[in-house]
């Protein structure tokens, strides 16, 4: 299966903050001016576009990342070849770095985030002209520059290419219209239930309208599990237990990892479901968003152990 993945490559810095932002961040406050003493900070390779990939590649697929990074950008090219992903389509720009990504958790999981786009804002250069639609099985468009994502979205179209549009934690960056345009024919769009909620206010578009323009909603809601919505069906899918919670940075890009690897092998929803909520506990159990391993026989087995048995796995 021929998956293309687009989203940001960044640098992640994690950190933990031992308390609460809320006893720091007082409403009705019209300066405010903080700074957390943070215990922990951990750097990983991050960015959504490998956070998928990475989840893909654990799954058995050999997804191709379609990125822009910078100058520094060689060591995770290679780590990332070393996972499985094929970075042929990742263009390492010589006068810029690439994006990095500052996160701080509190107790509480609530987080205080930054991003610098470096390296990220040359995505728009990419393009999908000049590869064979025809050997795409399906594209995901994440997070990334938005001039980037909505390119893409305009060509996934024109050339006939099923993408899922995934705007995340970019919706913040588009307006209504740019969020019509992206979604506009996607195969799938991917929210949670607060970006849902944005969508339809920047849209003015309700569930129907949306369902109108894309095939299938796919809606997460953390603990409470997952959606996947069409005209006329709807599949509730809970969560995979986990046996810690260390980081919930990236479950929402693992999620699609494993809903991507269920759509391009044909499986029933139910099924697809619980592949990206399965993924997604992988995640949450470790510290980091590429942190977590397994293989397919495991992976398989969890499954099995968390939502009892399904035919459709026998062969995988
Ligand atoms: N506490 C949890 N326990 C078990 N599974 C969880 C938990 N939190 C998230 N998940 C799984 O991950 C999926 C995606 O989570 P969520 O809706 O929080 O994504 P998100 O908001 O996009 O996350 P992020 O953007 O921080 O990666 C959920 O549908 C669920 O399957
Ligand atoms: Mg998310």
């Amino acid at each position: 299966m021929s998956i293309i993945v687009t989203g940001s490559i960044a640098t992640d810095y994690l950190m933990k903050y031992p308390g609460h932002f809320r006893e720091h961040i007082l409403p009705g406050q019209d300066k405010l001016s903080v700074s957390f003493l943070v215990e922990e900070k951990h750097m990983s390779r991050g960015g959504v576009g490998p956070n998928i990939a990475y989840s893909l590649a654990l799954l058995g697929q050999r997804p191709r990342l379609m990125a822009a990074a910078g100058q520094d950008f060689g060591d995770y090219r290679a780590w990332l070849e070393a996972q499985g992903v094929d970075t042929s389509l990742t263009v390492a720009f010589a006068d810029e770095f690439t994006a990095t990504f500052t996160v701080i958790t509190d107790l509480d999981q609530n987080q205080i985030a930054e991003f610098h786009a470096g390296a990220m804002s040359r995505a728009r250069e990419l393009s999908f002209r000049g590869l064979d639609p025809k050997g795409i099985d399906l594209v995901i468009i994440s997070p990334n520059d938005p001039a980037g994502m909505l390119k893409y979205a305009a060509e996934c179209r024109e050339l006939g290419i099923k993408f899922i549009f995934d705007p995340s934690q970019q919706l913040a960056r588009l307006d209504g219209a740019q969020v019509l345009v992206g979604l506009e024919g996607a195969h799938a769009l991917t929210v949670n239930d607060y970006e849902l909620e944005l969508v339809k206010s920047k849209t003015g578009l309700d569930d129907a309208g949306i369902l109108d323009r894309v095939r299938l909603l796919v809606v997460t809601r953390g603990p409470d599990g997952a959606s996947l919505i069409s005209r006329d069906r709807r599949v509730d899918v809970p969560v995979a237990k986990p046996r810690a919670i260390a980081d919930p940075t990236g479950v929402g890009d693992a999620f699609r990892g494993g809903l991507i690897t269920g759509l391009v092998r044909g499986y029933p929803w139910e099924v697809t479901g619980r592949l990206g909520a399965l993924a997604a506990t992988y995640c949450l159990e470790q510290v980091g968003t590429m942190n977590h391993r397994y293989t397919v026989a495991e992976f398989v087995a969890r499954y099995r152990e968390s939502f009892g048995d399904a035919p459709e796995l026998v062969d995988w």
